[in-house]
């Protein structure tokens, strides 16, 4: 049993690194009949993630966040190394936005045979897609590691944000797949007043790269209120949103037009469409989307 940081005054979170403390609190909780919300996260928590507590306390009485990076989904070139820590700074938020229990398990517990060989999850099709296509191991990562999350916790309900589109349909799929008895909950994506979607990784940009990263939001409106208006020629939208990406200094990855459900190609009568992007400026990798 060990708990992470000691507070110097009285706090409401409990902090929990270890498996069998987290099952002795939740099984007692639940025995109680109290409904648990997970919270799943690789902290460096922002409003976007605090939005997911907000919501998963409106729905259930006891809400879990986790932070555990994930080795599993990142790929061999990428920036698990430099991702962002703060582990003091994220404790203190999860505090504040009165969340019940931070679980910060060790990567141990997680893979105790490491991550190269633990039992995994693939969801074809779904996973290989747009992002899963320039990351062809993070959908397989994801769904690994949110099952482990899922089996540690036990959630009534877990959340998700919009923002990571493609992750939160991954989750769905698996989880109906498999039979999960758990509620994915997903939550609106929250932005910068600038229109810049939260993420941990805008701290990669520097300032003249933060002051253009606005572009893809601006882009993708524009290829909504384009399909609003009705236009459905969407090889030419995908190409003139690609080409301003580009003028606007970014080295596009992805646009694409899809359906929200199965992000399936659409037809020209297809009503529920979404526009995704994913696009590098200098060394950071954006992503983001918006429902039509
Ligand atoms: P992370 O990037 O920390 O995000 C945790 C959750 O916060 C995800 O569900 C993500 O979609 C949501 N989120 C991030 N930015 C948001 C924003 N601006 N608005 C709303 N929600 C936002 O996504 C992951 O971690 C990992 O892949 C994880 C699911 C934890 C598995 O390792």
């Amino acid at each position: 049993m060990s708990l992470i940081g000691l507070p110097s005054e009285p706090r409401r979170l409990k902090v929990i690194d270890e498996l069998t403390e987290l099952r002795t609190s939740l099984d007692d909780l639940r025995a109680r009949g109290r409904r648990i919300a997970l919270v799943p996260t690789m902290g460096n928590l922002h409003q976007g993630h605090l939005a997911l507590v907000d919501k998963a306390r409106t729905l259930a009485d006891v809400t879990v966040a986790t932070i555990f990076v994930n080795p599993f989904q990142f790929g061999e070139n990428e920036d698990f190394d430099t991702y962002p820590r703060t582990f003091e700074a994220d404790v203190s938020a999860l505090d504040a936005a009165q969340c019940d229990v931070l679980f910060a398990p060790n990567a141990n517990t997680v893979y105790p045979h490491g991550p190269d060989v633990a039992t995994r999850i693939e969801v074809p099709s779904l996973g290989e897609m747009l992002c899963g296509e320039s990351r062809p191991t993070f959908f397989r990562g994801v769904a690994t590691v949110v099952n482990i999350l899922f089996n540690m916790v036990q959630p009534d309900i877990a959340m998700f944000g919009e923002k990571d589109y493609q992750q939160l349909l991954v989750v769905r799929r698996m989880v109906s797949d498999l039979k999960m008895p758990i509620n994915v909950q997903a939550v609106p994506t929250v932005r910068e007043p600038d229109g810049l979607a939260l993420s941990s990784r805008n701290s990669y940009l520097s300032e003249p790269e933060r002051r253009r990263a606005s572009e893809l939001y601006s882009t993708l409106m524009m290829t909504r209120d384009a399909l609003r208006a009705g236009e459905r020629d969407f090889p030419a939208l995908v190409r003139r949103a690609t080409q301003r990406l580009s003028d606007s200094g970014f080295r596009p990855d992805y646009v694409a037009i899809r359906r929200q459900s199965d992000l399936s190609e659409p037809e020209r009568n297809d009503a529920d469409l979404i526009v995704l992007a994913a696009a590098w400026l200098g060394e950071t990798r954006l992503i983001d989307n918006l429902k039509v």
